[in-house]
């Protein structure tokens, strides 16, 4: 592993990603001993005007139960911190914090010289070419010893194909995308980084994974609120830009991909690429979008707001494995819980001889969240003297089966890639590209009031009419059977 000094610089260390998801990704990495406090300093930036301790304090805010039981060590890993103020679009605030890396660079360097420097930008998309322009102006690393320089950017990557190509255009110019890592945090998510091990070490799935096989995939993600607080930035993006064309696509790509030739990053990443490529134009009768009730009483939402709160959107892969097969991506806040998984749905047994006492298909889930999870729902004989079936399941529950095993947070494991410079689980250029392909024409439509969303009861399952589409997709509900996650 590379050694020397490693300087990790939080842009928009006053916001909400930063103190909720970055900082306390960088301590729990100080804490389990990846983040060396000899080679290792943060530096937070933003316009406020604050103290170094200011910053440490609101940091330390965000730890909860960690900030009273290792109190310890919140206040070493807070003394790594140093705050620079400065604005987005100046030089004089860059060249100070390259002033104050550099510094931080010498006191360490006394041997090995080399300098990494590790860009995070928790800051919203408009500053993301004036901070970029900056950082290439003032802030690379310039040790003959080596090193590198790396920006670490967050969805939303643009509003459709057009700006999204041009945020490309414009940072692609500035620095190449091996310095590139744009984070979708699913990718992080232990069960989605499983994907490839499940699908491609298992004898079992490799000659079952295909359209002769499954009979539809559903991608779901649920919330159990609503956008509170967030909904001014909500209001602008709406649930597909906000986890569908990101998250669930990202999630389909690893379901449907084919096998890579090797687990190189860039082989990975091409299989993926050719997936979305392969998707079909979305009809409008494969959609639904919702809207709860209530969601523009926010005073930060308009009135008259168009924007879908949920949507099932059914995409069809063009290519042999998948010709017929429907994905149905969806997801919705304000519903009755939260979750996200994967189902994996197969086709009826033929020439079936258990049909009329049977209560449903076999399906492999893959539940990501909360209690993770995989199981395959099977019809098993009802255990009894009478010969009758019944719906069961072989269960992998991770708290049951890795007992003491803590799974780690998305933002943690990538955050470490990107200093470990492994860009597997990152977004390359022409993904994203592929992704808004597949959803502008859609969202195009949506933004020009053609097509609105319904009206659901916060609380429920959403709009009755994206059952009914699930239904005429294929999809066969299951009655009478809920997967209990088992209890230690
Ligand atoms: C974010 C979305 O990307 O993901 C949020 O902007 C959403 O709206 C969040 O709540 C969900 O992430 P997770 O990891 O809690 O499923």
């Amino acid at each position: 592993p590379e050694t020397g000094c490693l300087s990790i610089i939080v842009l928009g260390a006053s916001g909400d990603l930063a103190k909720k998801k970055t900082f306390p990704a960088l301590y729990n990495l100080y804490r389990r001993g990846f983040l060396q406090s000899n080679e290792v300093y943060i530096f937070g930036y933003a316009r406020t005007k604050i103290s170094d301790d200011d910053l440490r304090n609101r940091i330390r805010g965000y730890f909860g139960k960690d900030a009273s039981e290792h109190s310890e060590d919140v206040s070493k890993f807070l003394q790594l911190i140093k705050y620079v103020s400065g604005s987005y679009d100046t030089e004089d605030g860059f060249r100070l914090l390259d002033k104050e890396i550099s510094e931080h660079e010498v006191s360490k360097n006394s041997a090995e010289g080399s300098s990494r420097r590790l860009f995070y930008l928790a800051l919203p998309p408009s500053v993301y070419p004036p901070v970029c322009r900056m950082i290439r102006k003032c802030c690379m690393n310039r040790s003959d010893l080596g090193g590198w320089t790396r920006i670490v950017i967050e969805k939303p990557f643009g509003k459709d194909l057009e700006s999204a190509e041009k945020l490309s255009a414009q940072i692609g110019e500035l620095f190449e995308e091996p310095q590139l890592y744009r984070i979708d945090h699913y990718l992080g998510k232990e069960l989605v980084q499983n994907l490839l091990v499940l699908r491609f070490a298992n004898r079992f799935f490799l000659p079952l994974w295909n359209r002769d096989n499954i009979d539809n995939v559903q991608i779901v993600f649920r919330e159990d609120f609503g956008t509170e607080g967030r909904g001014g930035y909500f209001d602008e993006y709406g649930i597909i830009r906000d986890i569908i064309q990101n998250h669930l696509l990202q999630v389909l790509c690893l379901v449907a991909m084919e096998k890579p030739v090797s687990l190189k990053p860039e082989h990975i990443r091409d299989e993926k690429v050719k997936v979305l490529q392969s998707v079909l134009p979305i009809k409008d009768e494969e959609v639904v979008l919702g809207q709860y009730e209530g969601y523009r009483d926010d005073p930060t939402v308009p009135d008259h707001s168009n924007t879908p709160t949920f949507a099932t959107v059914v995409l069809r892969i063009h290519n042999e494995r998948w010709e017929g097969v429907p994905f149905i991506l969806k997801a919705g806040k304000a519903l009755n819980s939260r979750k996200a998984e994967i189902r994996v749905q197969f086709k009826d047994v033929p020439g079936d001889i258990f049909k009329c006492q049977k209560q449903g298909r076999n399906e492999f889930v893959i539940r990501l969240q909360p209690s993770e999870a995989m199981y395959m729902k099977l019809t098993v004989k009802q255990p009894g003297l009478e010969m009758s079936t019944v719906q069961s399941e072989l269960d992998l529950s991770y708290k049951q089966r890795y007992q003491g095993v803590a799974i780690p947070e998305a933002y943690e494991r990538l955050i470490l890639d990107t200093i470990r410079g492994d860009q597997q689980h990152f977004v390359r250029r022409d993904e994203l590209k592929a992704a808004w392909e597949i959803f502008t024409p859609l969202l195009h439509r949506i933004d020009d009031g053609e097509m609105k969303p319904l009206q659901y009861q916060p609380g429920s399952r959403g709009p009755v009419e994206a059952d009914e589409l699930l239904a005429k997709a294929g999809y066969v509900q299951t009655h009478g059977y809920i997967w209990i996650p088992p209890t230690l």
